[in-house]
């Protein structure tokens, strides 16, 4: 990995050139369980530590919106006895971290096809949004039952929908029109997308808020990641040049 070496610190970071938006793929717990000769629910416990480590670290950086891949709309293919292991963990996640979410002015939200989730978990989820509401600190995004093509397909339907009913017309659709009928509607595009265990693909995340987001892949599975290669990966990234297609500066 291209990095800073160990002993990166918080105060090691330009906090002029933080970015406002991180997305991770946080991938590798089946194969940490399995190097461990453990069932593979026992690598998606220890992923849920992991998860803590960086929505604190993130918090305490001032990182303002945090987007987390747990589940895909993919995900549902693994056998019943994973996915019900994962919905469980999902939902003592929430119960546990609510009231350091409260103390710590972050705000959780949720991105994808909730009605898709067991009605407990939605009920988990809909009291955890509710309750973390109104603060400001930071927004954590769990990305759930999520798909990015299946999210752009629900933006050009209600588009299409829009048109239809006459509101305007299509040739006066523009990107922004398109963005605010994503989950991420409002939010800045995620400067910095990370993903876990060596996997140089985008398994369908976020793929229109992506366009020019930095992306980082380290061979560390999930559970392995913590802190101090979170914060080499964040001076990492201060040190690339963004160009947009521009020449440099
Ligand atoms: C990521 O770890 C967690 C989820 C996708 C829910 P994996 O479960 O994909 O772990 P690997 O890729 O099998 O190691
Ligand atoms: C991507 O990981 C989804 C999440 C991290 C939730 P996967 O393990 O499902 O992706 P593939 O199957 O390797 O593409
Ligand atoms: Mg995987």
């Amino acid at each position: 990995m291209n990095s800073n070496g160990p002993g990166t610190d918080v105060v090691d970071l330009d906090r002029s050139r933080l970015p406002a938006h991180v997305a991770i793929i946080m991938d590798g717990n089946g194969r940490w369980a399995k190097k461990q000769l453990l069932n593979r629910i026992k690598g998606h416990e220890k992923g849920s530590e992991t998860v803590r480590t960086i929505v604190r670290t993130s918090r305490e950086i001032g990182i303002r919106f945090l987007t987390l891949y747990a589940f895909s709309t993919e995900n549902w293919q693994r056998p019943k006895s994973e996915v019900g292991a994962l919905m469980t963990l999902l939902k003592k996640f929430l119960k546990n971290e609510l009231r350091e979410m409260r103390e710590n002015n972050i705000r959780l939200f949720a991105l994808g096809e909730m009605e898709r989730l067991p009605a407990d978990v939605q009920e988990t989820l809909q009291e955890t949004m509710r309750l973390t509401e109104a603060n400001t600190g930071m927004q954590l995004n769990l990305a759930l039952s999520y798909g990015a093509r299946s999210e752009i397909l629900g933006a050009a339907r209600a588009l299409a929908g829009e048109v239809a009913a006459g509101c305007f017309p299509a040739a006066a659709i523009t990107e922004e029109m398109l963005a605010e009928r994503l989950y991420t509607k409002g939010m800045p595009d995620p400067d910095l997308l990370i993903r876990t265990s060596g996997e140089m693909r985008i398994s369908n995340f976020l793929l229109w808020q992506i366009a020019y987001a930095e992306i980082f892949v380290t061979d560390t599975l999930w559970p392995d990641f913590g802190r101090d290669e979170y914060l080499q990966i964040l001076k990492a990234f201060q040190l690339r040049e963004r160009r947009f297609g521009n020449v440099p500066a």
